[in-house]
Parts: structure tokens; C-alpha cells; sequence
């Protein structure tokens, strides 16, 4: 991973410009960066907010050679990598608020964004976005994001590389992808459950069908969030946005 790497100092949108490197055919391990976004693209058709220099902006193209219903568990595995790669370079374990983002003392430093395209029944490419706040100071973010956000240079209190990260990053992911392929989910689910804040605790999911209050017990072998709500009945949450008591 990032051996084919595309760096720009503006784009619209690094998520936008892999999608059509990899529609038009780029290898795996096609690594898309730039030092700012003007149009940065979050989860739900959100924004997201990128400041030059400050972050990491990034996207990647995977080709694993499964079936669409598998996407999911790549939000996974990158958290987790991103997860390892911020506990090396600062020495600070963030949590992992299902299902893509990592939170330090929960206010938000990291968003992962995973996008599918797929022929018949196969991946042909996930683009997997990467967007981390590296070096804002608080002043950095605007007034909105400031109350959720924050930044590794906020929490740790001395500016970050991000060259390390991004380094410690590739190779984590290329760790556990390979671990992924080799031994399926569970090891990188055991993994990302140790980061997850919010298994065990009272949630309420916000789904396109509807609200779900329960306790989280914890993801399934696809990825899934389950939550038991007061009946003992388990649900599985493929998407949602969600709010932890
Ligand atoms: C989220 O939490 O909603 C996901 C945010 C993903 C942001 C990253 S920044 C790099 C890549 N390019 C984009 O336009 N979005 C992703």
C-alpha cells in the first residue's frame, strides 16, 4: 500500500478522485492525498471539514477478491489500523465509536468513509477515505465541529508527524488486511471490540427506518452492530448514526 501514491496540494475531494482512479482501473494500494479538500465528504452526504496542512487526507483503493456484502468489515479493519498507527506515533489509545470513528476522550479525531463499487457479485474496488485532524489547534476547526472535534496536537499537547502516521498507518493496514485474508474476521474483530467504547453501554441508533434503544453487546462476524433492546430482542444495525448515554 501506497506504492502508486497521488499527492496534491488542493482537491476537491480525495475520496472523489480515487473513486474515478480506481473506476478507470488503479491498482491496489493506490494511495490518494492532498494538503487540503475544498469539498471534503463525510458519512450521510455530510461535510467534512479539511484544512490545509493540518490533517491527513487521505483515500486508498482496495481490490479484495470477495463479495460486496464483506465492504463493511474494511471500515473495520481500517479503524483499527488507524487506531494502532495513533498508538504508536503519540502514545494516546483513542476508542472506536461504531462504526468509523475514533474518538479521544470523545471528542472525534478521525472519520472513515467506505465507498463500493462491485460487478455482479464482487468487489471489484473499495475506496476507503481517511480523513484525521492531526495538528488543528481549536481555533483551527469551525464553531460547529469545535464542540465534537479535536485534534492529536489538542490531546497530546505537541505537534505530530504526519508522515509517521500515515507510514504507521500503510503498514498496519497491510498487517491486518493480511491477517484478514488469511484468518477471516474474528481476530480483527476481537481487536476492534478492545477499542470500542460503546459495547456494553446504553445506546439509541438512528436508523432510515427508525430509532433503536438498547444496549450494544457487540458486532458480528459481518460487521454488524448488534444492540439488545429492553425485550432481549437483538438487533442488527448495517448503518446508523449513534448516540451513547
Ligand atoms: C465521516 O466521519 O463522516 C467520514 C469522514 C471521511 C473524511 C475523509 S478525508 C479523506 C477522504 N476524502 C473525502 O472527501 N472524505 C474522506
Amino acid at each position: 500500500f501506497g506504492r502508486s501514491v497521488h499527492y496534491f496540494d488542493s482537491l476537491e475531494s480525495t475520496q472523489k478522485a480515487a473513486y474515478q482512479l480506481a473506476y478507470d482501473g488503479a491498482p491496489e494500494g493506490t494511495l490518494v492525498i492532498a494538503e487540503e479538500q475544498t469539498s471534503g465528504r463525510g458519512r450521510l452526504g455530510r461535510a467534512w471539514h479539511s484544512a490545509s496542512g493540518k490533517g491527513i487526507w487521505m483515500s486508498i483503493i482496495v481490490r479484495p477478491d470477495l463479495p460486496p456484502q464483506k465492504a463493511p468489515q474494511f471500515t473495520l479493519i481500517t479503524a483499527v489500523a488507524v487506531a494502532r498507527a495513533i498508538e504508536e506515533v503519540t502514545e494516546i489509545t483513542p476508542e472506536i465509536k461504531w462504526p468509523n470513528d475514533l474518538l479521544i476522550k470523545g471528542k472525534k479525531v478521525v472519520g472513515i468513509l467506505t465507498e463500493l463499487q462491485a460487478e455482479a457479485d464482487k468487489i471489484s474496488s473499495l475506496i476507503i477515505g481517511i480523513g484525521m485532524n492531526v495538528n488543528h489547534a481549536s481555533d483551527d476547526f469551525p464553531v460547529e465541529v469545535k464542540k465534537i472535534a479535536s485534534s492529536l496536537f489538542i490531546e497530546k499537547g505537541e505537534k505530530i508527524s504526519r508522515a509517521a502516521l500515515i507510514q504507521s498507518f500503510l503498514k498496519n493496514f497491510e498487517k491486518y488486511y493480511s491477517i484478514y485474508i488469511s484468518d477471516g474476521f474474528l481476530p480483527i474483530r476481537i481487536l476492534w471490540e478492545s477499542y470500542a467504547t460503546s459495547i456494553g453501554k446504553q445506546i439509541k441508533a438512528t436508523t432510515v427506518t427508525g430509532e433503536i434503544v438498547g444496549v450494544a453487546v457487540g458486532i458480528s462476524n459481518e460487521g454488524v452492530l448488534k444492540i439488545e433492546d429492553e425485550k432481549g430482542v437483538i438487533h442488527n444495525i448495517y448503518s446508523a448514526d449513534i448516540e451513547q448515554f
